[in-house]
């Protein structure tokens, strides 16, 4: 697997990650088009803000991750996607790894990000990498009624695994 940094030719297949990895599980908002592009004014997404995983030839994976001061944090991964055909095989771990490895080295302390907790998969893999709860916001989305919005957070660098 190859981690590099996000390339503006990357958008189409990127956009199709994206489409592909939207569950109401994992996100309080209604499904995009699939003709949304990746980068740009409608995502406010810059190829700087993200890391992309590579198997072989095919790109797998994203994970933005912008700096973004809360009283959670100093940096904020807002956005990870593995292509459903590449799960399990530790994508997502790397580009999480690779994320917080970014923000470490430009000074950051403490990455946070939000997560539903419906979300079951993602809230484990970020607890198996250092995370932990910081915030729970109970039910605050009508059309996802009994799922809470939490935030997590990770003190720099993570632990290696
Ligand atoms: C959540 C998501 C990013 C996880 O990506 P992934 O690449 O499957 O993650 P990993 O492979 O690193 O880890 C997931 C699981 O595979 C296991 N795994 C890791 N490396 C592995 C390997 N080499 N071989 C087999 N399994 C492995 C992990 O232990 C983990 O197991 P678990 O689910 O039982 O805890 C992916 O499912 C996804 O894109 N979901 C939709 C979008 C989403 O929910 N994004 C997060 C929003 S907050």
């Amino acid at each position: 697997m190859n981690i590099r940094a996000g390339r503006l030719d990357d958008d189409a297949i990127l956009a199709a990650i994206d489409h592909a990895s939207w569950s109401p599980l994992s996100d309080p908002s209604e499904h995009w088009s699939i003709e949304r592009p990746f980068f740009g004014p409608p995502t406010g997404t810059r190829p700087q803000d993200v890391l992309v995983a590579e198997v072989g030839p095919d790109l797998v994976g994203v994970i933005k991750i912008v700096p973004a001061t809360t009283e959670f944090g100093d940096w904020c991964i807002n956005g990870l996607a593995v292509a459903a055909a590449f799960g399990g095989r530790g994508v997502g771990t790397a580009l999480i790894r690779a994320a917080c490895a970014k923000a470490g080295a430009a000074g950051g302390a403490q990455v946070w990000l939000k997560v539903l907790d419906s979300n079951a998969r993602a809230v484990r893999l970020y607890e198996c990498l250092g995370f932990v709860e910081v915030a729970r916001f109970t039910s605050p989305f009508e059309n996802r009624p009994g799922v809470d919005d939490l935030r997590m957070a990770a003190d720099l660098p993570l632990e290696s695994g």
